[in-house]
């Protein structure tokens, strides 16, 4: 019975691979494709280890590892702190957060006590959900009130979070987005809150691999106190998180108050395949970001063109790797929500989310560039917008990318 699972499982875990591996388009804006020699790295031996540099032992004792055997483990680690806080331009960094939510709690635990005032993106507006009253704050005794957004495109306007910081005097000030367009006006957030001792932190989830590669926007030198994120999403690593700063009287706040409070093991295999990726982006960082954005811009364009519904079109769509559809007008010109279209285009071999996102990272990453985003848009308003049979279209073009690019 056992192997007969086992064969199961196996046959399983490969027609996963094929599938999401070699024969659909992932256009889905939290997913990245792992480079070779990372997904070498997750499966080593690393993936079965422990380590624990310099802890406080129970009895209070400083101990400089609870574990043998670590001589490797803990070179690695230092070796990805020191790539991450070299790439996004802090001095001190932490790549032992499982998770974006993970790193969102390594950098509000620490340094917010309970009863602490919050300024966050209303999911309503496309901020993070696990920011909503009811999640990390409610968790942590936090009351969190809304950093106001603009328009279609969930912009965030300098005087009116000028103004919002004066009036609500909160104790951090968290920037991030799940729906995530814009850079932010960064500097005058950051003038603004530093008047009132405010933390600005900014969660780099979705435009982390941009900001890597020198797009978007440069968190820290613009004025973020602590910068931190999911390392899988425009940031082609593997699931996890990081965190930077530039600032050593917050490092020796957070990094010691980590350990048993937001997590214990790290996962080791993921940090050396997380340190794999940070030095992929130093030396091809500037050309991945470069090509994702520009290829989102010009999907952007193509699908407009060809009548699929888009949000922020005045504004040139997206300075980030991400597109967002026009709900109501999906549903008023095509009588379709944003999760039948996703369901439609997904039996097309076309992945995008439900709840109306495309991105470009993945397909970037596969050697899409924009001369081809004229192709791509025509297969999703095809398969999407009509409803017309274009999978084995779609299965043709895939098998012609057979090599990540950036890595
Ligand atoms: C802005 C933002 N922060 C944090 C997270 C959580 O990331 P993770 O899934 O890596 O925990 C997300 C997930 O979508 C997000 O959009």
């Amino acid at each position: 019975m056992s192997g007969e699972e086992e064969r199961r499982l196996a046959a399983l875990v490969r027609a996963h691979d094929r599938w999401r591996g070699r024969e659909v388009f992932n256009l889905l804006a939290s997913e990245n494709a792992v480079s070779p020699v990372a997904r070498r790295y997750l499966g080593s031996d690393l993936a079965g280890r422990y380590t624990l540099p310099i802890t406080t032992d129970f009895h209070g004792d400083t101990i400089d590892n609870s574990y043998t055997g670590t001589r490797y483990t803990d070179r690695i680690e230092a070796l990805a702190n020191a790539a991450a806080a070299r790439l996004f331009h802090g001095r001190f960094a932490t790549t032992r957060p499982l998770s974006g939510h993970i790193a969102a709690l390594s950098a509000l635990v620490p340094l917010l006590p309970p009863k602490s005032r919050i300024l966050a993106i209303s999911p309503d507006d496309g901020g993070y959900d696990g920011y909503a009253p009811g999640y990390i704050p409610a968790v942590f005794g936090y009351t969190v009130r809304p950093l106001p957004t603009e328009g279609p495109g969930h912009r965030v306007n300098a005087e009116v979070a000028a103004d919002t910081i004066r009036r609500e005097r909160p104790q951090a000030v968290v920037l991030g987005q799940s729906f995530f367009l814009f850079p932010y006006p960064l500097r005058e957030i950051a003038e603004a809150a530093h008047a009132i001792d405010a933390l600005v932190l900014y969660d780099g989830s979705h435009v982390l691999g941009l900001v890597a590669g020198g797009e978007f926007q440069d968190p820290l030198r613009e004025g973020a106190d602590v910068l931190y994120g999911s390392t899988h999403k425009s940031f082609p690593g593997p699931q996890g998180g990081l965190l930077v700063t530039d600032r050593e009287d917050l490092f020796r706040q957070l990094d010691p108050a980590l350990v048993w409070r937001v997590f214990d093991n790290a996962h080791w295999n993921r940090i050396a395949a997380l340190a794999q990726t940070l030095l992929e982006l130093e030396r091809c960082g500037p050309e991945y970001a470069r090509t994702v954005v520009a290829n989102a811009q010009g999907l952007g364009r193509e699908l407009s063109r060809g009548g699929f519904p888009l949000l922020a079109e005045e504004e040139g769509f997206t300075r980030s790797h991400q597109l967002h559809i026009d709900r109501t007008r999906l549903r008023s010109e095509a009588n379709l929500g944003a999760g039948e279209l996703a369901r439609r285009l997904e039996r097309q071999r076309l992945l995008i989310d439900l709840v109306g996102r495309i991105g470009t990272a993945e397909v970037s990453r596969l050697g899409l560039v924009p001369e081809e985003m004229p192709r791509l848009a025509d297969l999703l308003i095809r398969g999407g917008i009509r409803g017309e049979r274009v999978a084995h279209d779609v299965l043709a073009w895939r098998r012609t990318f057979r090599k990540l690019r950036f890595a």
